[in-house]
């Protein structure tokens, strides 16, 4: 998979995917990021990259010019026949979710505009095809960050990213119910025990515990999520019992 990111802040998007998880994923080759600073694409002698909006208004906007001619850059390294999608960061965006995420995964290519000051021109949104995308209902100074997450949560669900150390498969949004909770070493922590079920060796148990767990941590923080036709019996008669104020 490969990541391409226009941006005025190259090193905001290449330090923090260069450490960790998403390092080694580079190094082992199993994606490629790939940044642009837009900034050597502008025809002005002083590197301008934003201008005052026609009609008035706060603010600056990034220039159609450097942004189209960056895209132009990235697109001569693309092959035709790639699996290509561009993202346009911004809060007025699809919102980002796990089913996107994984529509993503199957990608060869993908290619973001980091929006900063006050947008972007609108024609280049139209000359590069961008479809706006958001991270949630907030305003960030820049879309590099906004980059940086959606690149994050595409690359774990690359096979081969994750090595052992975290399964895709049982998580959190997976079977769409928050992920239930877990405890490591020492049993008893400042006067807190590990639930006992968890020591018992009874994987059946162990198994019905945590789907429990999942269901009233779920209902306690994002009813929203509660799909009942994805709950056996069991499950929904449990649901039933809890008695938790979801109003908020
Ligand atoms: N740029 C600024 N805020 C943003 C957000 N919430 N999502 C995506 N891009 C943004």
């Amino acid at each position: 998979m490969n990541f391409h990111v226009m941006t005025l802040f190259p090193e905001q998007i290449s330090g923090f995917l260069g450490e960790s998880i998403t390092g080694r994923a580079q190094a082992n080759g199993l994606i490629q990021l790939h940044t642009y600073d837009i900034r050597d694409f502008t025809l002005d002698k002083h590197g301008k990259t934003d201008d005052y909006p026609y009609g008035g208004g706060s603010g600056m906007l990034m220039q159609v010019q450097p942004i189209y001619d960056c895209y132009r850059y990235v697109k001569r390294h693309i092959p035709d026949d790639s699996k290509v999608r561009a993202l346009y960061m911004s809060p007025k965006g699809r919102k980002f979710d796990q089913k996107m995420a994984e529509e993503l995964s199957t990608l060869d290519d993908i290619i973001f505009l980091c929006g900063h000051y006050e947008g972007v021109d609108e024609r280049a949104l139209e000359l590069t095809g961008c479809e706006p995308v958001s991270i949630g209902d907030y305003v960030l100074t820049g879309g590099e960050m906004p980059a940086v997450v959606i690149i994050d949560a595409v690359s774990r669900l690359i096979p081969g990213v994750l090595h052992g150390e975290d399964s895709s498969e049982i998580e959190t949004f997976h079977d769409g119910l928050l992920e239930y909770p877990q405890y490591s070493r020492p049993e008893v922590f400042e006067g807190l025990k590990v639930p006992e079920i968890l020591l018992s060796g009874n994987h059946g148990k162990v198994d019905e515990w945590r789907r429990q767990q999942s269901i009233k941590k779920t209902l306690e923080l994002r009813p929203d999520l509660i799909d009942e036709s994805r709950l056996s019996k069991k499950e929904l008669k449990y649901l039933r019992s809890l008695d938790i104020n979801t109003e908020s």
